[in-house]
């Protein structure tokens, strides 16, 4: 049964928006000037998916901390989506960007800092070749590419309900009958997406093996827990299954550690012992800048070295003339020799435990039907139980509410992702932060009950 009470809720969100609304006239008066020439009024669109009546503006952002032009200071637990994940303008970051800065941007050329990067990046991950790019899509569109060429397969695989970022191929969501559909809020694709991929639930190794044993998938792109529809978490002996059936069948297997790098310093993949053929990543391996990678194993590596030194690499459809620019590779070796290591986990991983153990304690004690989940230092309530897969996932969502709970942490001095109820972790926040979020969270369901 719902424990929530409806008309309080659409009462009360009322009552919410109308209280941000008052209290963020700074806000307001630049989002009124930014409808003239920003289209939806931001810089991204999908800005305009902030709970409030407008987005926020901000003014200062520093560790887990967020100041808008209203004055108003934040608790940040959405942290950019992960894309600050360091915490915000970590002072390592920021002179290394600034003296970087002085000494030149992008010149087609590469510097020694990028050196490191790939050897630290094969200390975290496991694989020895690595290339850059700006963006995780980006890092995904490459990888596809490099898969489907390097098998003469035409399609690749994706579990439902999954977000790699705007990649064609993905942007797919699986029919009643088990066929691939276009996303519904897909636009101009270029071509139906069942012709390029085949979609699966998530742990639901049977489709898969059917899927697979086609011969004509390419690869498979998996995040290792989904973590965009919420997070979904892979069953006991699911990731040696993939493992296993991929290798059978031939199918490249590539492993998104985008946002599950909040696992540890290897992600999910050395945290489960995951042996990807490629892997990904972009956020917050540049503390911030714009940046992405993706690593290869020395057999697809070898494989590829002819093409990639051929005169018609920069015209393969992989590349960037800014990617790997002197910046993001100054920028991902102070991020990467300063955050997001072990010691780092150390501090944000137990946050992250007692946030979720600060909205169970909710939970258990009003004897809520909810639950709450969690990754590394990443963690998650739901209105219901765990779900196992994408579809029972959005099945879950529940928009009304999940506003409810942005708004309501929003108003008091707490930023959650935009998306679902996700709430990271980083080692800049403190234990007051995460106490902070609990007895907001009792207030806030408090309020909503029958
Ligand atoms: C797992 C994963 N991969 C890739 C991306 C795309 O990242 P970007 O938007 O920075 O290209 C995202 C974005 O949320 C993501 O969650």
């Amino acid at each position: 049964m719902d424990p929530v009470d409806r008309e309080r809720l659409e009462r009360a969100l009322g009552e919410e928006r109308e209280r941000f609304v008052k209290t963020h006239p700074r806000s307001a008066a630049l989002s009124a000037e930014a409808q003239k020439n920003l289209l939806t009024g931001v810089p991204m669109a999908w800005m305009t998916r902030w709970a409030g009546r407008f987005p926020v503006f901000f003014s200062r952002a520093e560790g887990a901390r967020v100041t808008d032009v209203d004055g108003h200071e934040y608790v940040d637990f959405a942290l950019g989506d992960t894309g600050a994940m360091t915490g915000h303008a970590q002072p390592f970051i920021t002179e290394t960007v600034a003296l970087q800065a002085s000494r030149g941007i992008t010149t087609m050329l590469p510097t020694e800092d990028s050196i490191w990067v790939g050897a630290e990046l094969e200390r975290r991950f496991g694989l020895p070749l690595w290339q850059f790019a700006l963006t995780a899509t980006d890092a995904n569109r490459f990888a596809l590419r490099i898969a489907r060429y390097l098998t003469g397969r035409p399609k690749i695989l994706v579990f439902d309900w999954c977000y790699h970022g705007s990649v064609d191929e993905t942007l797919v969501t699986m029919g009643r009958g088990g066929e691939t559909g276009r996303r519904g809020s897909n636009i101009g694709a270029q071509v139906d997406p069942a012709l390029t991929t085949a979609v699966v639930q998530f742990n639901d190794l049977e489709a898969l093996e059917a899927a697979l044993a086609s011969g004509d998938v390419a690869c498979v792109l998996a995040e290792p827990a989904l973590t965009n529809i919420g997070i979904v978490l892979p069953d006991l002996g699911f990731h040696e299954q993939l493992r296993r059936l991929t290798k059978e069948t031939g199918t490249l297997l590539i492993i998104d550690e985008t946002h599950t790098i909040c696992a540890g310093p290897g992600g999910a993949t050395a945290a489960w012992g995951l042996e990807p053929d490629i892997l990904t990543i972009g956020k917050p391996i540049g503390g911030g800048v714009p940046t992405a990678a993706y690593g290869l194993s020395t057999d697809l590596a070898a494989r590829l070295d002819e093409f990639f030194r051929s005169e018609g690499v920069d015209v393969s459809g992989i590349g960037g003339t800014l990617a790997g620019n002197a910046l993001a590779a100054a920028a991902m070796r102070a991020a990467l020799q300063n955050a997001l290591r072990d010691e780092d986990f150390a501090v944000a991983i137990p946050l992250a435990e007692r946030w979720t153990a600060g909205v169970a304690g909710v939970i258990a004690e009003r004897g809520l039907p909810w639950t709450v989940q969690r990754l590394g230092c990443r963690a998650e309530y739901w209105f219901c139980n765990p779900p196992r897969n994408g579809r029972e996932a959005a099945a879950a969502m529940d928009p009304e509410l999940e506003a409810w709970f942005h708004l309501y942490m929003l108003n008091r001095g707490v930023l959650m992702t935009p998306f679902h109820n996700m709430a990271l972790m980083c080692s800049s926040h403190v234990p007051a932060d995460i106490d902070l979020h609990t007895e907001l969270f009792a207030a806030a369901v408090d309020e909503l009950l029958m």
